[in-house]
């Protein structure tokens, strides 16, 4: 591994996280699907699509996107399914692949009302009622745990509220998981709103995850954490031209390497080749990354330091936050829902041992575990993968009929 450059591609990952996002063009050729908005995609091939907006009780607007039925049907169902996204990403990320792939397309054929939620700060959520993502740092002083203790039960109570049901199955990819936990074990009241919840990829604890840039991120945390706060970076949006010039120094050949390797998302969760699509690259890179605020990514890296799962460390904060000079830990025990934790041996982000230790933790509401059979299969694949509908979705979708 070179140290060096990987350290140095960290720290500009973070300066260049402040400069405007750059032109994708890189990629994109003129393919029209990276320019296509959510709704805008959904309709073009051929499915039916809202969009909503839910307030915050402090002030965050969100975007949901429903597909509320699928081809073959034109009733919607009574069988609610919120999915959540992972960091970086939205709810463009369960359409993109397509309507054979994306989960949100399959799984409103599969008869379900299908709505894609997305937490505070990406692109589709980047709005609020009295604060300016652009010129107000207050904005970004959010990390996961906001996403999880506030915006997806928000989400949540809207779906119900539209749908007139008084519960719903949940699917979340990477970051849609954690902040499931913290939803859970904060508010839990939520466990009986829920059938369900389906783990992809389960995100609680890290100290097992091999992610390379993620370890250097952590490993610098403290510095980083200080220089961000000096330049007045709170928004994680790294550029596109800056990525590919790094591209050139880290990555293999061939397109497909270099276009993912550019990706900041890929660069910290990994990617295999053999399971990427060249076709979706453009629309991929057209939506993905999605954005995020700085202390996501640093609410990520002290769970590698800590080795807990526990609410944001302010440091010297701690005392006036949390009354001690830790954060307290999310209490497990608290969680009921039935939950599904699918999980495999190639993803840089979700370490077995990790997830292990998540299904302990959970006790009874551990439902089942599931290695997925494929070796390569990786932290992303669960949402691009060519064969994610063949051994990740089916999965998914005969555990939900049991519930
Ligand atoms: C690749 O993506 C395109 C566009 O969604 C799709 O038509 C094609 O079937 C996919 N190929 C594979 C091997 O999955
Ligand atoms: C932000 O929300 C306000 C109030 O609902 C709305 O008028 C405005 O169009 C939104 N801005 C964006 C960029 O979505």
């Amino acid at each position: 591994m070179q140290v060096i450059p990987l350290l140095l591609y960290t720290i500009l990952l973070f300066v260049y996280s402040s400069a405007s996002p750059a032109s994708r063009t890189a990629v994109l050729d003129d393919d029209e699907d990276a320019y296509l908005t959510v709704p805008e995609l959904i309709t073009k091939y051929g499915y039916p699509v809202e969009e909503h907006h839910v307030t915050t009780s402090d002030g965050y607007i969100l975007t949901l996107h429903r597909i509320p039925h699928g081809k073959n049907s034109d009733t919607v169902s009574d069988k609610v399914v919120f999915l959540q996204h992972g960091l970086l990403c939205s709810s463009a990320d369960w359409v993109l692949t397509g309507t054979t792939h994306g989960l949100g397309y399959i799984l409103a054929d599969e008869g379900y009302d299908v709505w894609m939620g997305n937490g505070r700060g990406n692109h589709q959520s980047r709005n609020h009622t009295s604060l300016d993502p652009d010129k107000d740092s207050e904005f970004w002083q959010f990390s996961w745990h906001e996403i999880g203790a506030i915006d997806v039960p928000t989400m949540i109570d809207y779906v119900l509220e539209v749908t007139g049901q008084t519960s719903l199955y949940h699917i979340g990819h990477s970051q849609g998981t954690t902040t499931f936990y913290v939803m859970t074990s904060m508010r839990p009241e939520y466990n009986a709103k829920v059938k369900a919840h389906f783990s992809l990829a389960p995100i609680a604890f890290m100290n097992h995850m091999t992610s390379p840039l993620m370890h250097i991120l952590a490993f610098w945390s403290g510095p980083l954490d200080l220089l961000t706060e000096l330049i007045g970076i709170n928004e994680f949006l790294p550029n596109n031209e800056f990525m590919a010039m790094a591209g050139d120094a880290l990555c293999g050949d061939g397109d497909i390497t270099q276009a993912l390797c550019t990706n900041a998302l890929f660069a910290i969760c990994g990617f295999s080749p053999e399971e990427m699509n060249a076709t979706i690259l453009p629309v991929l890179t057209g939506h993905t990354p999605a954005g995020a605020s700085v202390n996501q990514v640093m609410h990520y890296a002290q769970e590698i330091n800590s080795g807990a799962f526990r609410q944001f460390d302010f440091g010297l904060e701690n005392l006036d936050k949390y009354g001690a000079l830790t954060p307290p830990a999310y209490d497990l025990s608290l969680i009921t829902t039935p939950i599904y934790l699918l999980y495999s041996h190639n993803d840089w982000m979700a370490g077995e041992e990790d997830v292990l230790r998540l299904c302990d933790g959970l006790g009874n509401a551990c439902a089942a575990k599931y290695l997925v059979s494929d070796d390569s299969f990786n932290h992303l694949d669960y949402l691009y993968g060519i064969r994610a509908p063949e051994i990740v979705y089916n999965k998914v979708i005969s555990l939900m009929a049991g519930h």
